[in-house]
């Protein structure tokens, strides 16, 4: 039988960048190739994302096109998954343009769902589980360039954040064995690649715990996993506040290959509104943390999330949000408005009652303050020296390349002799709010 083709589309975080992977590690077993050109495809999937409303509109505008693929070439499947699947389930049916439903649990399924497929009898599978860790899959990498790669060292999530509809879209946090971890980022390394950023929801709360392996907890692992090669760079994503500890500042401090950058979500500057939100730190808590941060390694970016206009925000609530970015001095920041996800804590016991252009003016007020810090915190790098993870050619030009620095800053620089993989020392001559424009060392 002669192989099939499968094309997916990924929405989202890198989770589900890290489960696309996944999905066609899965169903290369079964007989298909990834291919980019939708039109070639047999199967077409959309990995999705219920993080915000207007995330899921735009997956139903992607399913009318894809009926409309359907209709040029009948026989090809159409599948939702990823966190739309698993939030609204059969209800993904009702339009009849929908050939399977899989959770992002049910990943390991998806041959038999595709097998099963009739017309007029599409498939669902949105059981959660409590193991399902992927542990044993070896992704097929879909990065662009072989130099830097997800790795997904967790699932799921335990905090119940008011606001949040992952606890219910990915189901109870769990740890993958750290010896797989350690396997996939070994191999990583030998196949040539330079960068790992290790994933989950609260990776603060990584804990794997075996009779050969001990306890370990995710300042173990991030060493374990540093430690494979100092050509190997290390990232990690998403830090929670209330529990990045001591030992993992100091963990990442005492390793250069560590990059120093650190996602730390702070969402509002305002104690009641984070109490609301069910963050559990204060904004003192938060203070102290960045604070430690910044003893321990003077060089550390941090970047935040940042939700304007959430469930009964005051004026005063929103100027705490900007108070607290000037006092961190955030090099980046990921901005949205609030936006009820239905069966969420808040969604129940909360009205959405910020009207939508006072939150359109105070996340407009957010972005135009982060523009000036990330402006300030990249001309505070003017002058100075760093080691850069070549990516490849810069978008301006042929004659120039880009990469980031360990602190995550998109730098660009002429030089036509390195190649993507390459570390190259660069001094920064000048800036733009975007980019570290720099020179060859
Ligand atoms: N696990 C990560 C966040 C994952 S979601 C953490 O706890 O930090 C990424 C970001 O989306 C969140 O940090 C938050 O800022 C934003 N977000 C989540 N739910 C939202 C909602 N209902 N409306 C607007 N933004 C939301
Ligand atoms: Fe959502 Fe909170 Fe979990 Fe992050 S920690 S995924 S914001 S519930
Ligand atoms: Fe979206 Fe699911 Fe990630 S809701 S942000 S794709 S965990």
């Amino acid at each position: 039988m002669g192989r099939k083709k499968l094309y997916i589309e990924t929405y989202g975080c890198q989770m589900n960048v890290s489960d696309t992977e996944v999905i066609f590690a899965i169903m290369a077993r079964h007989g298909y190739d990834r291919t980019d050109d939708i039109s070639a495809a047999d199967i077409i999937l959309a990995n999705t994302c219920s993080i915000r409303d207007n995330a899921e509109q735009r997956i139903h505008g992607r399913i009318e096109q894809f009926a409309k693929e359907k209709k040029q070439r009948p026989g090809v499947i159409v599948g939702i998954v990823g966190c739309m699947a698993e939030r609204l389930k059969e209800a993904l049916l009702d339009s009849g343009k929908v050939d399977i439903v899989a959770g992002p649990d049910s990943y390991r399924n998806l041959p038999n769902l595709v097998e099963a497929v009739r017309p007029g009898h599409p498939q669902i599978d949105v059981m959660l589980s409590h193991e399902e860790t992927y542990a044993d899959i070896s992704p097929v990498r879909t990065d662009k360039n072989g130099v830097s790669a997800f790795v997904s060292i967790m699932r799921g999530c335990n905090n119940v954040c008011s606001y949040c509809v992952v606890p219910y879209t990915r189901g109870a946090e769990r740890s993958r064995d750290s010896r797989t971890i350690v396997r996939e980022v070994c191999e990583l390394h030998a196949a040539g690649y330079k960068e790992v950023t290790l994933l989950g929801q609260n990776v603060d709360s990584y804990l794997y715990k075996s009779e050969e392996t001990g306890t370990v907890d995710f300042a173990d692992l991030l060493a374990m996993v540093a430690d494979v090669s100092p050509e190997l760079r290390i990232r990690f994503s998403t830090s929670h506040p209330k529990d990045i500890s001591d030992k993992l500042i100091e963990t990442m401090a005492s390793r250069s290959n560590i990059c120093r950058c650190i996602h730390l979500p702070v969402q509002s500057g305002s104690d009641r509104m984070l109490e609301k939100m069910r963050r559990r730190y204060s904004r003192e808590w938060y203070l102290g943390r960045v604070a430690k941060i910044r003893k321990e390694m003077p060089d550390c970016a941090i970047t935040t999330d940042i939700i304007a206009g959430f469930c009964s925000e005051t004026e005063q609530d929103h100027k705490d949000t900007l108070s607290i970015m000037e006092e961190v001095r955030y090099d980046y920041a990921y901005m949205f408005q609030y936006s009820e996800r239905p069966g969420t804590l808040a969604a129940r016991n909360y009205p959405d009652d910020v009207p939508p252009e006072v939150k359109t003016r105070r996340l407009n007020e957010i972005i135009e303050l982060q523009n000036r810090l990330g402006l300030e915190s990249n001309k505070r790098d003017v002058g100075k020296t760093f080691t850069v993870l070549v990516e490849g050619p810069s978008k301006r030009s042929a004659d120039e390349l880009c990469g980031r620095a360990s602190n995550n800053k998109m730098c660009v620089f002429p030089d036509k002799e390195h190649k993507a993989g390459d570390y190259v020392d660069v001094e920064v001559l000048s800036c733009t709010s975007a980019t570290l424009i720099c020179k060859l060392v």
